[in-house]
């Protein structure tokens, strides 16, 4: 298993990544940061609506890294869709983050055909300003996230940088298997957000059992199923010690059949989140 993937531009990004959804700005957030960085983690993945990039920033700035050995990546949130606004999310990020460049940057949500009649033209003047950033050197690859076929395809026809990345809900029990197999034939790496059904899905049978067969937890063995798959994961933990295990997905390998059974764990702990629905 390989510590990287390389990306359609051939920037390399660490197979795991640090979730940072849902912890909060301030101390508590830079000592977890911090920690993370500590443990291993290389791959920080945060978003202007986490309202944490300070705390990135700052754990970032006191880790005693080289900022050339991490991996960041943020994302412009959906009130700040269109060419000029995403320029100026972007600076906002990068000051709050305290950082010259990104390492990734990401569409958050597309616009979508239930809110706005025009979202084809408004993805489409978002990721213009997503290739000037690129152009200009402030960030080494552009990606989206929650983007469905129907989404990419539009954004495509006008495009002239392929995304790098869709970054999606994706762990057993929701698989969103089309658009992964689209982004495959697209050469867009997948990075599955909520790897772990925000915990949800770790008591399930079929996991609880393959977690006693090769004596891993049960967060492992869905992180492994979905590094197995070339999926990027981003398992999100607060707790030092979960972050370690979740970081520690080398010297075992799941079996075809053990990978199927996996495949094969019907619908659940999905977030309902999906951008055909979503209200912001
Ligand atoms: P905590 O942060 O308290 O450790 P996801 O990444 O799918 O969104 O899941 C995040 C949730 O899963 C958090 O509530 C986190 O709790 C929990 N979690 C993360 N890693 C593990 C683990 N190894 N075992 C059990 N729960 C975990």
């Amino acid at each position: 298993m390989d510590t990287h993937f390389t990306l359609n531009n051939g920037v390399t990004i660490p197979a795991i990544g640090y979730g940072t959804w849902q912890i909060e700005n301030g101390p508590a957030a830079i000592e977890t940061i911090a920690e993370a960085i500590r443990t291993g983690y290389r791959h920080i993945d945060t978003a202007a609506c986490y309202g944490n990039e300070k705390s990135v920033g700052a754990a970032i700035a006191s880790c005693g890294i080289d900022r050339r050995q991490l991996f960041v990546t943020s994302k412009v949130w959906n009130t700040e869709r269109g060419y000029d606004s995403t320029l100026r999310a972007f600076d906002r990020s990068l000051n709050d983050l305290g950082l010259n460049y990104l390492d990734l940057y990401l569409i958050h949500w597309p616009a979508s055909p239930h809110r706005f009649s025009d979202w084809q033209q408004i993805n489409a003047s978002t990721w213009r300003a997503m290739e000037r950033l690129l152009r200009n050197g402030l960030v080494r690859a552009i990606g989206v996230s929650n983007f469905m076929p129907q989404h990419l395809a539009a954004l495509l026809s006008t495009a002239a940088v392929t995304p790098a990345v869709n970054q999606i809900e994706f762990h057993p029990g929701y698989r969103q298997a089309e658009c992964v197999a689209y982004c495959r034939e697209l050469g867009i790496l997948v990075e599955a957000w909520s790897p772990l059904g925000r915990g949800k899905v770790l008591e399930h049978e079929t996991i609880a059992a393959l977690a006693r067969h090769y004596s891993k937890t049960p967060a492992q063995i869905c992180l492994r199923w979905i590094l197995q798959q070339g999926i990027l994961p981003l398992p999100k933990s607060v707790t030092p010690s979960r972050m370690k295990t979740n970081l520690d997905l080398t010297g075992f390998e799941l079996s075809a059949e053990d990978m199927q059974r996996l495949t094969a764990i019907s619908y659940c702990g999905a977030s309902g989140l999906h951008p055909d629905s979503v209200d912001f």
